[in-house]
Parts: C-alpha cells; structure tokens; sequence
C-alpha cells in the first residue's frame, strides 16, 4: 500500500480572547502504523465542541492542554482501515477519540464499534454521545426534575441544551429555552416541543424569562453563564436545583467582567433560597452509560427525542467553525464531515 498523507490541524499559537485562523496551522506527516492489539483509523465525523477552547488554553482545568504544536483533541468517528486485533475489522465504524486530523492509531479495546443499521454513525458524538449523556446525567441526576416543575437551559439549539428540554418534557416539566435568535427559538418551541423559547439577544430577556416562567424557575441547567444567569437567578425557587455543566460566553474572557463584586449577594441567594449549585464534567457520570444508552436509544428511534446536525465539509474548515461555535453561528451539533464514507 503506498504510504497514506496524514493531515493534521496543530494548535499554532495559544488564542488570546476570541481564538483567529492563525491559531492553528494544518501539517502533513505520515500516517502512522498500528502495532499489535492497536488498529489505524480513518476520520469520517469530528466533533467541535465548546470544551476545545479550555484545551488551548495553557491554565489549569479539570484536563491537560493541548501544548502548541501538537495535534488539537477531539472526539470523532472514523472507520477502522487496518486492525492488528480480532475485535474490529477493516471497515468497522468506531467511536474513538483520534483529534483534528485523518488518520490515527488506537487501542482496539478504548473503542466503541457502531451499528450502522441501528442510528446514523454520527450520532454517537451528538445526541447518542458526549452531549447526550451530558444532558442526561447532569439534568436527571444533579436537577432531579419532578413533574409540574419549570426547567430552564440556554444554548437550547444546540445537542446538550436541546437534548435537555426534551428530557424534561419526557420527565412531565415545563421547558423553557434560551437560544440566539428567531429561527433557533423557533425551532425550539415549534420543532423540539419546549413551552416557551426566548432570544437571549433581546434588550428585554430578564423580563420575557420572568413572563415565560409564572411560577419560578425550578431547575437551571447553566449553559452559559455571563447575562442569562444574571436574568435566572432572581427567578430561582427555593431549593431550585442548578447543574453547572458549562459558562460558553466566558470561555474567550482574558479578564473578569466589570461591575461591582456580586459574590455576596449569591451567596445569599444560596443560602435563603436554599438553592443547589453543582458543578460537574459528564465523566464524572461514567457508571451511567448502560441506563443513558438504553433510554437515549429508545427516545431517538420512537421520536421523542430530536436532534439537529450541523455539518462543514473538510478538515481544513475546523478552525473557522470552531471559532463560529462559540458565538452561536453553528445550529445543532457541529460536526466535520472529514471524508464521505462511500469516497
Ligand atoms: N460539563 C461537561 O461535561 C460538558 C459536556 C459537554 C458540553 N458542556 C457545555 O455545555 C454547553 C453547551 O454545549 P454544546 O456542545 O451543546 O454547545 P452548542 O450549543 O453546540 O454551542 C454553544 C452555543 O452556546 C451559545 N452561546 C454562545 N455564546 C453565548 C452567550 N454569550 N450567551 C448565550 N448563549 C451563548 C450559542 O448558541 P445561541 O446561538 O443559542 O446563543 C452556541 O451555539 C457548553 O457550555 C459546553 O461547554 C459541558
């Protein structure tokens, strides 16, 4: 076999603010070999996601950084193109986590063969993957919806946010959405079934949320942070429960915002209110993943739950759509489409 051309998009430089082209840079290298029990893979989907900024970031978080001049991370889908291990074959789907480039070697056992036949492979990195079990864990283990309560998420046309709305409709609650403008609110009261769907871009949104939720706000799965958590938090009921999942209009700051110190007045809030706050990395949730499989499983293939994909064609279009990602210009769960599966 002549010797394949593995493409790879490298952290260039650590982004200041919002991350420009010229923070990564695509290299050519060859594909590297597999050894025993390992297999060569194929990208056919990446997934970008909120999280890939925190990783070009040299400060301390819950993973390593990507050090410049290494290979960005990321979840995909590839095909397996040569296997040195009895488990997967040529032409096997996987799940596995090969970064922003063509071609990868992997541990045979780190990887999850997919069945084309039972949901299109790119939903293991959308509403059958990372963000579907961030959904789910997060809202249905920390948020504990009961019937009759009000659900509020942000980033609600995206995979965590819709896929959260949709759970609480299932669980009997009241969703409220928060999402960048008409065609997204539309789509999320009139496509996902959420009651209500407000434009965080609206001069008015902390009234509109306070109109669009009468009683309260019981569960606030935070998305986002920064005006939309000013708005939920006087609307927080007592004992209102908060999973702290992700703070997406932050993840570009290079300072704290200005304006006076609200710490006190939060905690205060915490206190009274009686609220719950609970940060947490979908990980931390591992030992859900048989019951999230099972009951995702059976809500995508009867309808229930609905998801939307938005695909850029290329490796070499990541960089401008990872950018595009954090200020909402995706719609639905961005995915690469690396390589046609059929080319
Ligand atoms: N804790 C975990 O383990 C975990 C795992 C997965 C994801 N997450 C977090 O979950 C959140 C959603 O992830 P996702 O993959 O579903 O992302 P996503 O919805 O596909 O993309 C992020 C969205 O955030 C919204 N956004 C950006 N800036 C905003 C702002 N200033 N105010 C309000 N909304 C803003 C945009 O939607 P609009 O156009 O609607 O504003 C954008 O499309 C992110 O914070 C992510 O980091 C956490």
């Amino acid at each position: 076999m002549s010797k394949l051309v593995n493409r790879q998009i490298v952290l260039a430089a650590r982004p200041e603010g919002e991350p420009k082209p010229s923070d990564f840079r695509l290299i050519e290298s060859e594909a590297p070999q597999p050894r025993e029990g390992e297999v060569l893979l194929r990208t056919l989907w990446l997934s970008l996601d909120p999280y890939m900024r925190g990783r070009m970031s040299a400060a301390k978080s819950y993973a390593k950084p990507v050090e410049v001049g290494e290979t960005m991370v990321g979840g995909t889908v590839c095909e397996v193109v040569t296997s040195r291990d009895p488990s997967l074959a040529a032409g096997d789907s996987v799940a596995a986590y090969a970064g922003w480039q063509d071609f990868a070697v992997a541990a045979a056992k780190g990887l999850r063969k997919l069945d084309p036949t039972q949901a299109p492979v790119s939903t293991a990195l959308g509403v059958l993957g990372m963000p579907g079990m961030t959904a789910y864990a997060g809202l249905l283990t920390i948020g504990r919806p009961q019937p009759g309560e009000t659900v509020v998420v942000a980033a609600a046309a995206g995979p965590v946010g819709a896929t959260v709305g949709q759970i609480a409709r299932i669980k009997g609650c009241r969703a409220v959405g928060i999402a960048g403008g008409a065609d997204k609110c539309r789509y999320v009261r009139d496509e996902l079934g959420f009651d209500a769907a407000i434009d965080h871009r609206a001069a008015d949104l902390a009234e509109r949320l306070r109109a669009a939720c009468p009683g309260g706000i019981d569960v606030y799965f935070e998305n986002v942070g920064g005006a939309v958590w000013s708005a939920v938090l006087p609307l927080l009921n007592d004992f209102a429960r908060v999973p702290v999942c992700g703070l997406v209009s932050h993840y570009n700051d290079t300072a704290l915002p200005p304006g006076p110190d609200r710490m006190a007045q939060l905690m205060r809030a915490v206190l009274t209110r009686r609220l719950t706050l609970r940060g947490f990395i979908v990980r931390d949730f591992a030992d859900q993943a048989a019951s999230f499989e099972r009951d995702m499983g059976a809500w995508v293939r009867e309808g229930r739950i609905k998801y939307r994909e938005d695909v850029v064609d290329g490796l070499e279009s990541a960089p401008q759509a990872f950018i595009g990602l954090l200020k909402g210009r995706n719609f639905g769960k961005l995915l690469v489409r690396v390589r046609r599966q059929d080319s």
